[in-house]
């Protein structure tokens, strides 16, 4: 048996199935969970990876009670645990009381990096860097016709030397519209990359987007009144203090930080999943942005204001695309979207920072007061239970 499988990408699905069965001595049920296809079609599989032999398939829920910029708003949520769709339509009812979420997202401006090697960063570097300036962003556009007729396009150039290896890294900030702009950029810097070498007589190295897209920002605030959050165990007053005081834990403490902004990527990720996003760009990008003053910190940001309610924001950096790849191709990613009422790429932004935010307050919340196993218990339970009588496995949502 060896996993040397040279041409498998070329062969039929049944017969690629046929090999991974037999290198795993899989049985005919096996085979079967693997194979299916479903929706997506094995066409379509084939298209978006290499050597497929099935999907994988999730729950896809939809959370209610969103009011995002005045809009009544369904969200779609494709993700495997045990309540994050209540915790998020929970929350969304919170910040509802208090008219909603308000949502903006930056021009969605993403950045390619290309590394150039010299021995020392000199006055002369700088200025043909700065004398070539836009006639290096002209190149970039070059062949970008549509790009350019929807508004976007590269926009500007700067760079930083960095000693220790000897690199001046130059930033290529091109504004990719709908698109999420990996291929656009990485295409650019590739191509960029000739020419400034060939300015600065000099080796290149990287040509490569950044995921750390700290130009495309997206914004999304809420306030909960104190009454909303009143509960059988604490007065409103303290659980907004409760509140405050468990997102502080989160600044001071890396331990609570990580589960806080797992909890804030609960709500994130499903979205980008159910609408064909690249969640793994997204997750990098959050992390470090949260990071980047040298201290991991937690995303989200909650307090009181003075007449003692709760007011909650979150800021990330949030490339997502609405035209091209997946988005476009996957039969439920584009339901979806139409489910979402077809954003635009900064929309969606927001709409994604919304439920990230939605999601942290129900977290905070129970955290605060009860904790979240009594909730969790309790869809647990139903589970358990309708899986023992063989009913299959369902979830509820028990504060929405
Ligand atoms: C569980 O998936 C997420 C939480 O742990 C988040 C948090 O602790 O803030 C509940």
């Amino acid at each position: 048996m060896t996993s040397r499988l040279p041409g498998f990408y070329e062969l039929p699905h049944s017969e690629r199935l046929r090999i991974v069965g037999q290198f795993a001595g899989l049985s005919d049920d096996e085979l079967r969970s693997l194979g299916q296809f479903g929706i997506l079609t094995a066409g379509l599989a084939d298209v978006f990876i290499e050597n497929a032999v099935g999907t994988f398939s999730l729950p896809l829920g939809v959370a209610t009670n969103f009011l995002i910029n005045d809009r009544e708003i369904l969200i779609p949520m494709a993700v495997e645990e045990t309540s994050i769709l209540a915790a998020a339509s929970h929350g969304a009812k919170l910040a509802r009381a208090g008219g909603g979420f308000k949502c903006s997202a930056t021009e969605p401006v993403m950045t390619g990096q290309i590394q150039l090697f010299v021995d020392a960063y000199t006055d002369e570097d700088r200025a043909t860097l700065e004398a070539n300036h836009d006639a290096l962003i002209a190149y970039a556009n070059r062949g970008h016709d549509s790009l350019i007729s929807r508004g976007g396009g590269a926009r500007e150039l700067d760079w930083r030397w960095i000693p220790e290896i000897k690199s001046i890294i130059v930033h290529l900030h091109v504004d990719t519209r709908d698109a999420m702009g990996a291929n656009i950029v990485n295409t650019m810097a590739e191509k960029l990359a000739g020419m400034l070498g060939g300015l600065l007589c000099c080796e290149t190295g990287l040509r490569i987007l950044t995921n750390f897209t700290e130009r495309r920002l997206a914004k999304a605030e809420c306030l909960v009144p104190k009454a909303a959050l009143e509960s059988r165990e604490y007065r409103a007053e303290d659980v907004v203090d409760r509140i405050v005081k468990a997102w502080e834990f989160a600044w001071y403490d890396v331990y609570r930080a990580t589960t806080n902004n797992k909890g804030i990527m609960n709500g994130i990720d499903p979205v980008l999943i159910a609408t064909g996003n690249d969640w793994r760009a997204i997750e990098a990008g959050a992390h470090a942005w949260t990071a980047r003053d040298g201290t991991y910190r937690p995303m989200a940001k909650w307090s009181k204001d003075l007449d003692g309610n709760l007011v909650g924001s979150l800021e990330l950096p949030m490339a997502v695309g609405t035209v091209g790849g997946v988005t476009k191709l996957h039969p439920t990613a584009k339901a979806a979207m139409r489910l979402l009422g077809l954003p635009d790429a900064r929309e969606l932004a927001g709409i994604c920072c919304a439920v990230g935010l939605a999601q942290n307050l129900s977290a905070l919340r129970a955290l605060a007061s009860e904790g979240i196993q009594r909730g969790h218990m309790d869809l647990h339970k139903k589970n358990l239970d309708l899986m023992a009588a063989n009913r299959g496995p369902r979830t509820g949502a028990s504060k929405n």
